[in-house]
Order: C-alpha cells, then structure tokens, then sequence
C-alpha cells in the first residue's frame, strides 16, 4: 500500500474560504519555508494578494526566493506575491531607543541611569526579545491589513510551542507586578523616597514593558487558536525523529488547544525507484526505510496528511522550482 491523501492542500482552501493566516510548524530542517514559500506562490498564483513571512532568525526566504528579503520591508517577487523577514535584531536596536527616549521624557531626565542603561541592554539578550520583535512584526503585518492572505513560515517547533505558555506566564507576572507597585503607592513616602533612587521608574519601564509584550503574546496566541481565520500544518519525513517530534507536537497543540489543520509529509524518496535494476543498493535500502515510516505516518495521522512531496532532486530555489513544489501540493 502505498500513502495516500484523502483531502489534500486545496480540498482543505477549498472548504475553508475564511481562513486568512496560515502557519507552518515543525522540526528544524524538513520544509517549512519550502512548504511556506509554495503555498504563497500557488495562492498568488491563483489572484490573491499574499504576503509570506519569515519568523525564523535564520534568513531563509531569501535562499529560497534568491532574492534579498531579510531587513527589505515587504518585497515583490511576483504578481500578488510579496516576502517579508524581518531582522529582529535591528528591531530590538530601535526598540531600546525608543525605551530611552520614553525615560528621559517621562522623568525628564538628561541621560539614563546607568542602572536602567544595564537592564535595557541585557534585554536585548534575552530570547524572549527577539520572539517579542517578531511578533511585533506580525502583529504590525496583520493588522495593516494589505494582504488577503500572510503565510507565516514559524520557527522550529520547540520555540513556536514556548510562546503560547508565555503569554499565561507573563499574565501572572504583570499582576504580581501590578499588585507590588500598589503596595508601595500605599506607602506614600517610602514609595518616594524608593522612586528617587530609581526603583520605581525601572519598575514603570519594566511594567510597561510587559504589558506591550503581553498584547502582542495575547493577539498571536488568539490568532494561533482561532479555527475560522487560521490554518496550522505541520511539516515532517519519513524518519523516526521527526515521526517523534510530530506526535509531542500534536499533543502539546491539543493541550494548548491548537487544532492542527493538517500534516504535510515532505522528502519522500519515489518508491519506484527501488524497483529499477541500475538504481544502487544504498539507495533502495533508504527508500524501503522510507516506505516503513511512510506506513507509520499513515496510520497514525491517518486524514491528517494533506500532502506528499517527493525529495526533489536538487533543493528547491528560485520561483520555477517553487512552483513546481506548489503544483505537487496542491495539483496543477
Ligand atoms: N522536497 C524536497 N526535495 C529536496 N530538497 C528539499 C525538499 N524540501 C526541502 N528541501 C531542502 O531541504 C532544506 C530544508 O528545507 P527548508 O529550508 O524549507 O526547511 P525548514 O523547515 O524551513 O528549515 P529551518 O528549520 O532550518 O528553517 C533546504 O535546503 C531545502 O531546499
Ligand atoms: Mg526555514
């Protein structure tokens, strides 16, 4: 028996016409952005207008389109077809300005104190900012509102998973904060004396700084679970580990009450080729592993596969062999 698709990528379109954000997970390294990229082009193709986004730190786009994306703002590469990867790291840069450019106005001050200047610095370390400025990103490309459709090719799948608890975990941060900086307003003068050292204005930033990650934490993890408006699939190939990380994947969305709209099984070595007489050992034995996976995957995400790609003999770069990825998947 070979894999089958019971309804594929445009049956799934086809039947959810008020879907508007599609998403792309799983493992580092087996096609999100080639998966991303494709869909983008086939939904252009067909006369949307589609925007498709980069989440990954990692500039990938811009391989894969061989066109130079990352930090450009929204690139043309087709008609209807545009491409965005943000660079997160400028982001926190200008970020951090603004930060002190609200401290100065705010407490009226000549120059930051040295002990704010260290916090706001050894923020722009912290993982969460370079999550926090990608999200921005989306939020800012969404609510812009240009495009019928954003493709968000997401990052590896451990990072994706870790924002949807990050928003409870900095709910309940922001309200300890909240409740601690009340406190201290009920201590008027400790509160004073406490504020011209400075505590208070860096409790303010902190707070505030919070709460702006929380909206954006709020509006993404609300889009992710909205069924109507979004489309979650998931990348993997046949081979253990990723047949693994794809069953944790799909319980932890479960858990976060994530649906999944379906699996896309990528890098499937034609079967065919095992039964040629001059097609090398090696190679027959990888494709007979292959297949066992491939019976794997079938009967345990069973309708879930909305897609079968087969390993390409070259990688996939430039719009002519994304289109021809798009026509695999979603059928000439
Ligand atoms: N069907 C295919 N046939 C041949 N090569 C492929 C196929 N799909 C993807 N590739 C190649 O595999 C590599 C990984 O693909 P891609 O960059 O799309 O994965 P990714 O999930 O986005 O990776 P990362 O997690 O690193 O961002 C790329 O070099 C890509 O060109
Ligand atoms: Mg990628």
């Amino acid at each position: 028996m070979s894999a089958a698709v019971k309804a594929g990528m445009a049956d799934y379109f086809a039947s959810n016409s008020d879907v508007k954000y599609i998403l792309f997970g799983g493992k580092g390294g087996l096609g999100k952005t080639t998966l991303s990229a494709a869909t983008a082009y086939w939904l252009a193709s067909r006369g949307k207008r589609v925007c498709v986004f980069s989440t990954d730190p990692q500039a990938s786009l811009s391989d894969i389109f061989e066109r130079k994306i990352f930090g450009q703002g929204e690139v043309e590469l087709a008609a209807n077809l545009y491409a965005v990867e943000i660079d997160a790291d400028r982001r926190i840069a200008e970020y951090q300005e603004e930060i002190r450019k609200k401290i100065k106005d705010m407490y009226k001050m000549e120059t930051i104190p040295e002990e704010v200047e260290d916090y706001i610095n050894s923020s722009a370390a912290e993982p969460a900012m370079a999550e926090s400025a990608t999200f921005d990103a989306m939020v800012e490309l969404m609510t812009a509102g240009k495009f019928e459709y954003y493709v968000f090719d997401m990052m590896p799948h451990g990072h994706a998973i870790r924002f949807l608890g990050m928003a409870d975990i900095l709910d309940q941060w922001v309200e300890k904060i909240v409740t601690v900086r009340k406190k201290a307003g009920e201590y008027g003068e400790a509160a004073t004396v406490i504020g011209s050292k400075g505590s208070l204005a860096q409790e303010d930033l902190v707070l505030k700084e919070l709460e702006y990650i929380r909206g954006r934490l709020d509006f993404v993890s609300t889009m992710v679970r909205d069924r109507k408006h979004t489309a979650f699939f998931y990348v993997l190939i046949p081979e253990l580990m990723p047949i693994l990380d794809t069953r944790k994947a799909l319980e932890m969305f479960r858990e976060f009450n994530v649906t999944v709209s379906g699996v896309v099984m990528n890098q499937v070595y034609p079967r065919e080729l095992k039964d040629q007489p001059d097609v090398p050992v090696f190679l027959k034995n990888k494709i007979s592993s292959q297949q066992e996976y491939v019976q794997q995957i079938q009967s345990e995400f069973g309708s879930l596969i909305r897609g079968i790609v087969p390993m390409l003999d070259r990688e996939p770069k430039g719009l002519k062999m994304i289109s021809k990825v798009a026509d695999i998947l979603y059928g000439s």
